[in-house]
């Protein structure tokens, strides 16, 4: 279940963007826990807004930062009752938006890669069980395994979001986590929707570079992908229904267009249908008490 994390106290916020979301602050975020792990559901998919933005993405790698802040928090209170992965990705710290370092108008891929390490094992120590590299940098997991091993993290799995295509279903995420990008778009280095084959390049680079998991994004209108992929790779495929999956359900529903129990169940069943082994979703609590 993803959880947004935003700095400061005593807030939670709704999303405007997605409707039953919020945003909390590191000690509000208990109530989005307690309500999850009620509904049976104990591992939170962690994403972080910043007090403050800067080129280089400086909060994402502070041990003061706002998902370091909120690990200590959640790890303190719960313990290893939750299992709480941290995505790791600078577009929600740097002030321009992109998923990376700049060089020019264009992010610098091997540069990128020591800041992504420099996160995950910042995460690592603040007490994330596992480490999720959403930025699409080519060889980033190999990065980030070797910087883990190096400061003993040997056990720590990474799920790589492996196959992850620029797409306009990130729409209401970007709101919620004001990560847009200032200018032009993520197309260098999120894939194109038409291209299947790239799915099976990336989702075997990133086996080779020691990913555990490999996951799939958006789902609903991928599952040809996550049926191509789940047949190539002998890891466990994840699928992340996305912020705008969940956007249209909402809105359809509260138009009085569809139903929402209905269409949500019939979304997550293709989705493992198609052959994910785990999904990542907003209706995560919802999905946990369906029958
Ligand atoms: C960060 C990231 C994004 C999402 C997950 N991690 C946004 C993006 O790439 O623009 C999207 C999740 C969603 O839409 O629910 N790179």
């Amino acid at each position: 279940y993803p959880l947004f994390l935003r700095a400061g106290s005593n807030i939670k916020a709704e999303i405007s963007a997605l409707p039953d979301q919020y945003n909390y602050s590191p000690d509000m975020v208990f109530d989005g826990i307690e309500q999850a792990l009620k509904a049976g559901v104990n591992k939170f998919l962690l994403f972080g807004l910043p007090a403050e933005k800067d080129p280089l993405g400086s909060d994402a790698y502070s041990p003061d930062g706002i998902i370091q802040q909120g690990l200590l928090a959640i790890k303190d209170r719960y313990g290893d009752s939750v299992y709480l992965i941290t995505d790791i990705c600078l577009c929600e710290y740097t002030s321009h938006g992109h998923c990376g370092i700049l060089d020019g108008h264009y992010v610098h891929n091997d540069q990128t890669l020591e800041y992504l390490a420099k996160i995950a094992v910042s995460h690592a120590q603040a007490g994330a069980d596992m480490v999720a590299p959403s930025d699409m940098m080519d060889g980033r997991v190999a990065a980030i395994r070797q910087a883990l091993d190096e400061h003993g993290f040997i056990n720590m799995p990474i799920m790589s979001y492996a196959v992850k295509y620029a797409s306009a279903f990130y729409g209401p995420f970007r709101v919620a986590a004001a990560s847009a990008p200032s200018f032009g778009d993520r197309k260098t280095y999120q894939m194109d929707c038409h291209n299947v084959k790239e799915a099976l390049k990336e989702a075997k680079l990133d086996e080779q570079e020691g990913a555990d998991i490999v996951m799939v994004k958006p789902a609903l209108a991928y599952l040809d992908v996550i049926k191509a992929v789940a047949a190539h790779t002998n890891l466990p495929v994840a699928a992340y229904s996305v912020s705008g999956e969940y956007a249209m359900i909402k809105a359809a529903a509260k138009a009085g267009l569809i139903d929402e129990y209905g269409v949500m169940c019939e979304s997550a069943v293709a989705v493992f249908r198609a052959g994910a082994d785990i999904l990542i979703s907003y209706y995560a609590k919802e999905l946990a008490q369906a029958m």
